[in-house]
C-alpha cells in the first residue's frame, strides 16, 4: 500500500522579492502534488520562507526596517503571487515561528544526546552569500565563491561543531540503498562523489550576528541557518511539538513518500547535510531530494545578485498565471538548465495555447453546440480512435508525471489533442451535419471529441488548474478541480447546455507587445536594481557584456522638448501620446507612463527626448522618438527626467 505523499519547496530567504526561479520551483511542486492529489493518493504540501541569517539582518538594516517587517512584506509578497499562481499549498511555514523554534530546539537536543555536538574555533573561507564556507579546492586561487562569483572572506570564531564527519560511512550507504534517494542521476553522480572525497564537521552556529535561533545551552551562540532552514520540513508538521500527529503521518509512515523539490544550487545542503542531521537524531530520511536546473538570463543564473532576475508579474498580469505555469512547465525539461526569454514564451503562447489547445476545445464546442443546439451530444461513443488515443495517452501522461517528466507529459498531451484533430478532421462532422442533421452517428463523432477534449482538460489540470475548469465549463460541467474517477473515458454528460465560452487564450501579437513594452522600457533605463516589468530586457542590452563605446553613445540624438499637448492612449492603461515641441519641429510621441501620470499634469514640461529613434507604432499609434525617465523601486514605477524651465527646446542632452 502506497503511503502519503509530502512534498516541499526549499523556504525562500526574505531578502529577496520572488522571481520566475522562485515561482518555477513552486509551481513544479503544485503540479506534481496536484497529480498525485488527481490520482487520489493522499497529500501535503508544504512551502514557506527562510527568515533568520546575516542576510536578511544586513537587507534589512540597509533598508531601515527590522528584520521581521522586511520579512512580514516579503511573505505578503508570496502570498499575493501564490493566490495568483494557485499554488495549493497545505502549509506556509516561517522560520520566525514560535512552532519552528521549538522543533529546531528538539531536532539539536536530539543530535546532542547522540554526542555529535562539540565547540572548537573555526577557521576557513567563507562566502557571506551563501552563508556558508568552502574548501580551498572549491573557491581556487582567486578564492571566489562557486556559486556568487563573489569574494570569499577568511573568517575565524569559536563554534559548536556537528559531527558530519562521522556520517560520510552512513550516507554512502544509504544513496547506494536508495537509489531514488538523489534525483536526476546526475545530481545523484555529483554528490556521491562529494562525500567520496570525505567530510569535515560543520560549524552549526554563529556568534558574529543575532538574528537566528538562540542555541540551546550555548548563550551568545545562534542556530546556523541552514540547519535552523533544514529543520522547517519537520517543524510544520508538528515536530518537537504535543500534537505531532502530521509528523507521524507525514515523516513517518511506511511507504510514504518525503520530496523536497529544490534548485541544483542547494543541493549538498539537502543531499548531505540534512540527512546527516537526521541519522544523528535517529529520523526517517526523505525519501527523494529532486534538483531541478536553473532558469538562465544571457546564459547565467537568474540571480538577484547577478541583477538578471525576471519577475512574474506583467506577464501574469497580461496573459494569466496559467500561461506563465504551462511555459515554465514545457520549456524546461526538468532537470535541466533553461533560458527564458520573451520571445519564446510568445511563441509558445501562441502555438501551443492559443492555437493548439484554444482551437481544439472552441472547435470542438462550437461543432456540438451548432449540432445539437447549444447542447452537448445525446449519444456517447465507446469505441472510436480517440478513446484509443486516450488510453495511450493516459499511459504515457502518468509514466512521465511518476517520473516528473513534467514536459514530457505535456507533450503527451499535446500529442492527443492532435489526434482529436485528426479525429474531426477524418470524420467532416460538418458535412455529416449537413448530409444527416443532429443523428445518432453525428452525436458519436463529436462525442468522441467532445469526451476527448474532457479528458485532455483532466491531464492539463495538475498543469493549469483554471484553464481546465474552463475547459469543463465549455464543455457543460461544472467548474472543478477533477477527481481521479475523471480521468475515466465517459465522464461528458449527455444532452447537457453548453454555455457560449470566450477563447481560452486570446492570440497575443508579438510586434505590439514588444512595441508597447519597449514603450514601458523606454522610461527604464538600464538599472541596478531591476524592475518589475524587464522581460525583453534583452533586446535592450549589447552583445558587448553591458559598456557601449563613445562613438556608439554619441549615434544616440538626447534633445530637450516641452510637452504641448498629452492625452491618453484609447484602450490602453499605460500609454499616454504627447505632442512635443523640439525648437525645430513638433513631434508626436507616445510613452508608458500613464500609470503614474495624468496627461494635464505634462503640459508644460521639459522633458528628455531620444530623438533620433526610428518611428514605432504603439497600439495604433505612432511614436516618433522615445522620453526618457527613471524607474523607481521593484514595481519599477515612471519618473520622468525633466530639465530647467528656462532650457529652450531643442537643447542638446549630453
Ligand atoms: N533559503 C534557502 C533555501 C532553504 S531550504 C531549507 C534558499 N533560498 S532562495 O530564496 O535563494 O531560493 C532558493 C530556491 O529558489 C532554489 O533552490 C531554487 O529552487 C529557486 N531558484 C532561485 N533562482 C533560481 C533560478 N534562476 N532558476 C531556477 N530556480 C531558482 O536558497
Amino acid at each position: 500500500m502506497m503511503g502519503p505523499f509530502y512534498a516541499t519547496t526549499p523556504i525562500y530567504y526574505v531578502n529577496d522579492l520572488p522571481h520566475i526561479g522562485h515561482i518555477y520551483t513552486s509551481v513544479v511542486t503544485d503540479t506534481v502534488t496536484r497529480y498525485h492529489r488527481l490520482i487520489g493518493e493522499k497529500t501535503r504540501f508544504l512551502t514557506g520562507t527562510d527568515e533568520h541569517g546575516q542576510n536578511i539582518e544586513k537587507a534589512a538594516a540597509a533598508q531601515g526596517v527590522t528584520p521581521i517587517a522586511l520579512a512580514d512584506r516579503v511573505v505578503a509578497r508570496y502570498r499575493d503571487l501564490y493566490r495568483k499562481f494557485e499554488i495549493a499549498h497545505d502549509d506556509f511555514i516561517r522560520t520566525t515561528e514560535e512552532r519552528h523554534r521549538r522543533g529546531v530546539e528538539a531536532l539539536i537536543a536530539r543530535i546532542e544526546k547522540a554526542g555529535d555536538l562539540y565547540v572548537a574555533r573555526h577557521e576557513g573561507w567563507y562566502c557571506a552569500s551563501c552563508e556558508a564556507f568552502y574548501t580551498e579546492k572549491e573557491i581556487g586561487v582567486e578564492k571566489l565563491c562557486p556559486d556568487h562569483g563573489r569574494p570569499c572572506t577568511w573568517e575565524s570564531e569559536e563554534n559548536v561543531f556537528f559531527r558530519l564527519s562521522k556520517y560520510a560511512g552512513p550516507l554512502l550507504a544509504h544513496y547506494e540503498k536508495n537509489q531514488e534517494f538523489v534525483r536526476p542521476e546526475t545530481r545523484r553522480a555529483e554528490v556521491v562523489s562529494f562525500v567520496r572525497g570525505g567530510l569535515n564537521d560543520l560549524s552549526v552556529s554563529r556568534t558574529n550576528f543575532d538574528w537566528g535561533i538562540p542555541f540551546p545551552g550555548h548563550p551568545g551562540h545562534v542556530v546556523y541557518v541552514w540547519m535552523d532552514a533544514l529543520t522547517n520540513y519537520i517543524t510544520a508538521l508538528g515536530f518537537g511539538s504535543d500534537d505531532d500527529r502530521l509528523y507521524r503521518e507525514f515523516w513517518e509512515s511506511p511507504g510514504g513518500r518525503r520530496v523536497h523539490f529544490i534548485g541544483k544550487d542547494i543541493l549538498r545542503f539537502h543531499a548531505v547535510y540534512w540527512p546527516a542531521f537526521l541519522l544523528s537524531a535517529g529520523l526517517p530520511l526523505p525519501t527523494t531530494v529532486w534538483a531541478h536546473g536553473w532558469w538562465l538570463r544571457d546564459e547565467r543564473k537568474m540571480s538577484k545578485s547577478v541583477g538578471n532576475v525576471v519577475r512574474p508579474d506583467a506577464l501574469v498580469e497580461r496573459f494569466g498565471s496559467d500561461a506563465l505555469r504551462y511555459f515554465l512547465m514545457r520549456e524546461m525539461a526538468f532537470g535541466q538548465d533553461a533560458s527564458f526569454s520573451d520571445q519564446a514564451f510568445l511563441e509558445r503562447y501562441n502555438a501551443d495555447l492559443a492555437n493548439d489547445l484554444g482551437n481544439t476545445v472552441s472547435r470542438v464546442a462550437a461543432l456540438c453546440r451548432q449540432a445539437f443546439g447549444g447542447r452537448t451530444p445525446g449519444e456517447a461513443c465507446t469505441d472510436n480512435q480517440v478513446l484509443d488515443a486516450s488510453r495511450e495517452a493516459l499511459r504515457e501522461w502518468r509514466a512521465a508525471m511518476e517520473e516528473r517528466g513534467l514536459s514530457r507529459a505535456l507533450e503527451a498531451v499535446w500529442k492527443f489533442l492532435a489526434q482529436i484533430n485528426g479525429h474531426v478532421v477524418a470524420r467532416e462532422p460538418w458535412k455529416v451535419l449537413k448530409e444527416e442533421g443532429a443523428s445518432a452517428r453525428l452525436s458519436r463523432i463529436l462525442y468522441a471529441a467532445a469526451e476527448g477534449v474532457r479528458l485532455a482538460g483532466a491531464l492539463l489540470s495538475p498543469f493549469v488548474p483554471s484553464t481546465s475548469r474552463r475547459i469543463f465549463a465549455a464543455l457543460g460541467l461544472p467548474a472543478e478541480d477533477p477527481r481521479s474517477e475523471d480521468l475515466s473515458w465517459g465522464r461528458l454528460p449527455l444532452g447537457a447546455p453548453m454555455p457560449e465560452a470566450p477563447p481560452l487564450f486570446p492570440r497575443a501579437d508579438p510586434g505590439a507587445y514588444f512595441s508597447e513594452k519597449d514603450a514601458t522600457m523606454s522610461e527604464k533605463p538600464a538599472s541596478p536594481q531591476p524592475a518589475a516589468t524587464e522581460m525583453g530586457r534583452e533586446r535592450h542590452e549589447s552583445a558587448s557584456g553591458g559598456r557601449i563605446s563613445m562613438e556608439d553613445f554619441q549615434k544616440v540624438q538626447l534633445v530637450t522638448g516641452k510637452v504641448l499637448a498629452a492625452e491618453r492612449v484609447p484602450r490602453s492603461n499605460k500609454l499616454i501620446q504627447m505632442r512635443v515641441d523640439l525648437g525645430t519641429e513638433e513631434r508626436q510621441i507616445v510613452a508608458g507612463i500613464a500609470t503614474h501620470y495624468e496627461p494635464e499634469s505634462l503640459v508644460g514640461r521639459n522633458v528628455v527626448i531620444v530623438a533620433n529613434l526610428k518611428p514605432a507604432k504603439l497600439m495604433g499609434v505612432e511614436s516618433n522618438g522615445m522620453v526618457l525617465a527613471a524607474t523607481v523601486g521593484e514595481e519599477g514605477a515612471p519618473s520622468l527626467v525633466v530639465v530647467d524651465e528656462s532650457v529652450p527646446p531643442g537643447s542638446l542632452v549630453k
